[in-house]
């Protein structure tokens, strides 16, 4: 049992299995299989954690079990601790307490995996004895995009199972790998088609036939590598990310994973997260997460978006091929979305039987209405007419069409390829399904939607408007006279805070969170300061 924690709260916790466990235990022979279901996403919660431990000390008390898979129900596998937890006091047992418990099982243990499995649940396989993985798997510890690091065991165990380098760049990028990549590098023990939970049973049985000893990786020391490795891996994020504190946190955990044994380096990794977990930096990450999520909360939608009414998109057409339509035509395509190409010259009569034709002509008013007008004449009924414009007013472009309820604007911002953030515009007639189809066609480009109102221009083009223009007043100003690096800050930050509230007043922006996330996606606002209206807020509150 781990010391980070009382014992005496620990043995309470896990002294009866608990009422209305979402952990269920089933039999397969001689083998206990634990199944999680806590929808949506199975997060390592206080209930999750209560149940799996109390089911995992039943079935390692019971003479008539061997061996244990962990499981889980739905689309994920563990997608890591439960955000909504943190900021609070946490109740034991600690996900901390039930990974300790199962890495010293003396049965074999084989974690089921599927869905995204991140964070805690990456962090809670690999104290398993064995990993089975569905092929679309992926695995990851994201915990640096939240301002912490893994705190239960990842930052020590990941470098036993995977080495040194490649633990390093998984862990401070926060970046996932893919289940063959994973078998690859040694994270995980197989990759399966079908079912991954009959798949692991399987698995089990296997090393029970064999006989094999139980596997306890936390005895392996890590393999050393040269301190430069370390350095030069805090070097880079010091030069691409300055002033930001946990990647470099990260480092200095799996650096203890070289430098002291397991159960030592488990108690600095989790004293060093929860120094991270009350910074500044980890509040304004954990709340522009949350801004991306409640993004996706829209007027007279459904808040669970998977009940939202669609149109299905199968086919897209893209008119236009400079620099807009062809980076979009490559963000569809990267994503896997059959799509036609036309030049802003060409005959559309292709696209007819499209069911999404977005422009990026970049016109006039005239121009585009006309491009409109001839596409309303051919494409089928219930087709959606887009347009990429950050700067003409969506309702004038409805207004040229016979269907203007499937009339939207879609401008992205940077290119469609690297840039996180798209803008769902609709106008007063623009149809709730139409919305919904475009905010979960952004979320299929792997981008980061907000939905707009069509008016005097999108959000992120206002936004860059007033940071450009303060940009260039304070440069006119310092030809007169020196005006400090803080002060040309604080009206950069003033002048998008009073945009943001001007877009708020005319309705065109729904929540100050959804200027953030425009921002930080849009306009490059560092993440680690949560976007110019929370960090306005947190300066106000002192
Ligand atoms: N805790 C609580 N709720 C979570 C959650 C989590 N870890 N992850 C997702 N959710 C919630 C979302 O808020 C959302 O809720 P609403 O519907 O109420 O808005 C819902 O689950 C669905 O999430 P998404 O819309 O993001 O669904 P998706 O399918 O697009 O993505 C996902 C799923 C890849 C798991 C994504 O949600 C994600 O990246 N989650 C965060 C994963 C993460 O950072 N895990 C590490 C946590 S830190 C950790 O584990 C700590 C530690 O060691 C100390």
């Amino acid at each position: 049992m781990s010391d980070r924690y009382p014992e005496q709260a620990l043995t309470q916790a896990s002294a009866q299995t608990p009422a209305n466990t979402p952990v269920t235990t089933r039999k397969h022979g001689r083998i206990a299989v634990f199944q999680v279901d806590h929808p949506p996403v199975n997060a390592f919660s206080h209930g999750v954690r209560a149940g799996l431990l109390a089911a995992f000390q039943s079935a390692l008390a019971d003479d008539s079990v061997d061996a244990m898979v962990i499981a889980c129900a739905g689309r994920t596998f563990i997608a890591g601790a439960d955000i909504r937890e943190f900021g609070q006091p946490m109740l034991p047992p600690l996900a901390g307490d039930v990974i300790d418990a199962i890495a010293k099982s003396t049965k074999p243990v084989v974690a089921a995996l599927h869905g995204t499995t991140l964070g805690g649940g990456f962090e809670l396989s690999m104290a398993c004895q064995f990993r089975v993985a569905a092929s679309a798997t992926r695995v990851g510890l994201p915990e640096v995009k939240l301002g912490i690091l893994p705190g239960s065991g990842g930052t020590q165990r990941l470098p036993r199972l995977i080495g040194v380098p490649a633990a390093l760049r998984m862990i401070v990028t926060g970046e996932p790998i893919d289940a063959n990549r994973a078998f690859e590098l040694g994270a995980v023990d197989a990759v399966v088609e079908g079912n991954v939970i009959e798949a692991a049973v399987r698995f089990a049985e296997q090393v029970l036939a064999r006989g094999t000893p139980p596997r306890l990786q936390g005895d392996a020391p890590v393999a050393c590598t040269d301190p430069e490795v370390f350095e030069k891996a805090a070097a880079d994020v010091r030069r691409e990310q300055p002033g930001v504190e946990a990647p470099l946190a990260c480092i200095r955990a799996v650096r203890f994973a070289c430098e002291m044994p397991l159960a030592d380096g488990l108690r600095e990794e989790y004293a060093l997260c929860m120094t991270l977990m009350d910074s500044a930096q980890s509040r304004a990450l954990r709340y522009l997460f949350a801004a991306e999520r409640q993004a996706m909360k829209v007027d007279g939608l459904p808040s669970d978006p998977a009940t939202w009414p669609v149109r299905r998109i199968d086919r897209v057409g893209v008119v236009g091929a400079g620099t807009t339509g062809t980076s979009v035509a490559a963000a569809l395509i990267q994503a896997g979305v059959p799509i036609v190409l036309l030049g802003r010259d060409d005959s559309v009569a292709a696209l007819h039987d499209c069911d999404l034709v977005i422009e990026a002509i970049d016109e006039t008013l005239d121009g585009t209405q006309a491009l409109f007008r001839r596409l309303d004449g051919i494409c089928k009924p219930g087709a959606m007419l887009v347009s990429t414009t950050s700067t003409l007013n969506i309702d004038r472009l409805a207004d040229a069409v016979t269907r203007p309820d499937s009339v939207a604007g879609l401008p992205f911002f940077a290119t469609a390829q690297e840039g996180r953030l798209v803008e769902v515009v609709r106008t007063s007639r623009t149809d709730k399904a139409v919305v919904a189809t475009l905010m979960q066609f952004a979320k299929r480009l792997g981008k980061a939607p907000i939905v707009s109102v069509a008016g005097n221009g999108s959000i992120a083009t206002r936004l860059r408007a007033a940071s450009l223009s303060a940009e260039h007043s304070a440069r006119t100003r310092g030809n007169d006279h020196t005006i400090s690096n803080d002060e040309t800050q604080s009206r950069y930050l003033l002048a998008i805070v009073n945009e943001g509230a001007r877009l708020l007043d005319e309705g065109i922006a729904a929540r100050p969170s959804d200027i953030d996330v425009a921002a930080v996606y849009g306009l490059g606002f560092p993440a680690h300061v949560g976007g110019p209206m929370y960090h306005a807020e947190t300066l106000k509150q002192g």
